[in-house]
């Protein structure tokens, strides 16, 4: 690629080599851990780097426990990570001290320091707390352009100009809404919808379904870029993972889209990223 700007050649290792330690940690032992947790509406991740910030382990469950970056469900939260951190406690032999973890852009306030007490709550000392479009960009590396996260439950936009976030928001729409127009096509469970979805096989017919929401979230990636000079849209969260996704959002917004190759990790691990070892 000859835009220096779209260089996914750290994600995309950093990522592969992340999908290959979810499935077999390096258990060679490390002085230090670093864990990054991404409390998201869909998915909860831990992402686990050694002193040298590389991958070394990782797990994730699917669950409802957050609404639009809000926990509102507090203990069940804490029981998951936890859950989470002790399966890979025991599969790296060490206990995981040091955690970091990301907030959307807009919920510092509301959110009262839930998302904090969840993880100190679940036994990790609290080192860093990120706003989600900086932790997307320890990843990504973008200099100039626009960053959308597509989650579970929002839709997140931030701008980057000479490496800094200079624009944010948060729109709520994401793949919840996708799983509900499948159930409602389908004639499906949500939850049979969700997996449906999830299932690569099926993205190419989905993608007609789903084409009015990927319009729709189109549109508001546009109302929000008004204005600014943008060269890129780099696609980031769970749902950007849909095959196809990213050439709508391209014709709609006339703007060179891409995403890097699974989308999903690329918070939590620019979380794990922003782990130190000093407490807050
Ligand atoms: N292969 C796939 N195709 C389509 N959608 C997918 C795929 N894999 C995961 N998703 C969707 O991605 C979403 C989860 O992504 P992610 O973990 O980024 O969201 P989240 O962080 O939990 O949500 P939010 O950021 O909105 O709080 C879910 O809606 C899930 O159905
Ligand atoms: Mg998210």
């Amino acid at each position: 690629m000859a835009n220096e700007n779209l260089n996914y050649e750290f994600c995309d290792k950093l990522i592969c080599d992340f999908e290959k330690v979810i499935k077999k940690p390096i258990t060679k032992k490390s002085s230090v851990y670093y864990t990054g947790i991404d409390l998201g509406t869909a998915c909860i991740v831990l992402a686990v780097l050694d002193e040298n910030y590389k991958p070394v382990a990782g797990a994730y469950r699917y669950a409802d426990v957050v609404k639009d970056g809000m926990v509102v469900d507090y203990i069940g939260a804490i029981n998951i990570v936890k859950e989470l951190k002790q399966e890979i406690e025991e599969k790296l032999d060490t206990e995981l001290i040091y955690g970091a973890v990301a907030i959307p852009p807009g919920t510092d306030v509301l959110d009262g320091g839930a998302v904090k007490n969840v993880i100190q709550a679940a036994g990790f000392e609290l080192t860093n707390v990120l706003d989600e479009p900086n932790a997307a960009n320890n990843v990504l590396k973008i200099k100039d352009g626009a960053v959308v996260d597509i989650g579970g439950g929002t839709t997140g936009i931030s701008i980057l100009k000479n490496g800094k976030v200079v624009y944010i928001a948060d729109e709520p729409t994401g793949g919840t809404h996708f799983s509900l127009v499948i159930s409602g096509a389908y004639n499906m469970a949500f939850s049979e919808a969700e997996l449906y979805k999830r299932d690569p096989k099926n993205n190419k017919e989905l993608l007609i379904v789903l084409k009015p929401v990927v319009e729709k979230i189109s549109s508001i990636i546009n109302e929000h870029i008004k204005g600014h000079d943008i060269e890129s849209i780099s696609l980031v969260g769970g749902t950007a993972c849909l095959s196809g996704i990213e050439k709508i959002i391209e014709k709609q917004t006339g703007i060179i889209t891409h995403k890097p190759q699974n989308p999903m990790f690329v918070t939590p691990l620019g979380i794990a990223m922003g782990c130190t070892q000093k407490i807050l």
